[in-house]
């Protein structure tokens, strides 16, 4: 099966680290499925990709972060481009900063969790099985370090958001560990950014996105982890052919 062949739902494709994949994946000949709540983030999208590749691009209004709309959004896919064959999940948002726990509500905790874990659980749960039979698709899950520390002062609900996701992915890995399907995790332990807002030590959007399409396309490692901590990272971890 050929890129041209393949079509890529990316799960929080108009976001940070979403929006580079999709352009990679694009430039690499896949078509791809980006469904995001707002309208604009999608004609924001549409307008950041190659343009001599926009075709190949089809985006939908909804959100996959409930079960309904997650099932609405997944008729409304498979109705524009027929079949999905590999899914990039990268849900959540870019970073949180809300102060110490005791100054945090219930409301705070749950929306973190809402975002981070609730739609990552609830996108899987939808396009999971759209894949989970066969050996010529994958499903990547983008995650986060800060899962495993406090990341700086006031930080402390990201750490667990992030830690749930990391313990969805584990435990995905366990309960399914004989899946046709490629079940891969990026791990990123440093901040990603747009070119226009890149600061020190931080990954290029789409650097990091030209790894992630790299690594869908090579569909070669399942139940693995790939931890990028900086940008060599992305030379010897994801373009590597031997992983
Ligand atoms: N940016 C970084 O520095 C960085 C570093 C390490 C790891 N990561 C990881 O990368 C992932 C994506 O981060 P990002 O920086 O790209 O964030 P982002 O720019 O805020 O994009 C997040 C995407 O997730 C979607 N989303 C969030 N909550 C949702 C919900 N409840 N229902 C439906 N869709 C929802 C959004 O969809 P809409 O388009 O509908 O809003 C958005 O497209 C996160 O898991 C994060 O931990 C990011």
């Amino acid at each position: 099966m050929s890129s041209a062949d393949r079509v890529v739902l990316v799960l929080g494709g108009a976001g940070t680290v979403g929006s580079g994949v999709v352009k990679a994946l694009l430039d690499k000949g896949f078509k791809v499925a980006v469904i995001s709540r707002d309208s604009g983030r999608l004609d924001t999208l549409s307008s950041f990709v190659s343009p001599n590749t926009k075709d190949n691009l089809t985006t939908i209004v909804g959100n996959v972060g409930s079960e309904d709309g997650a099932e609405q959004a997944k008729q409304q896919v498979l109705k524009a481009v027929g079949k999905i064959t590999d899914v990039v999940s990268s849900m959540g948002f870019s970073w949180w900063q809300g102060g110490p726990p005791h100054t945090q509500t219930l409301k705070d905790l749950h929306w973190v969790i809402d975002c981070l874990l609730y739609s990552t659980f609830v996108s899987w749960k939808a396009f999971f099985p759209l894949v989970r039979d066969d050996p010529n698709c994958t499903y990547t899950f983008i995650t986060g370090g800060a899962g495993e520390k406090l990341l700086m002062p006031g930080t402390g609900f990201l750490t667990v958001g992030a830690a749930s996701t990391l313990a969805f992915c584990q435990v995905l890995r366990e309960e399914y560990p004989n899946v046709a399907c490629k079940l891969n995790q990026v791990r990123i332990d440093t901040g990603v950014a747009s070119s226009e807002r890149l600061a020190p030590g931080f990954l290029n959007h789409l650097e990091l996105g030209q790894a992630v399409a790299a690594l869908v396309e090579r569909r070669s490692t399942s139940h693995s982890i790939f931890n990028i901590n900086c940008p060599e990272d992305l030379k010897t971890v994801l373009f590597d052919q031997h992983v």
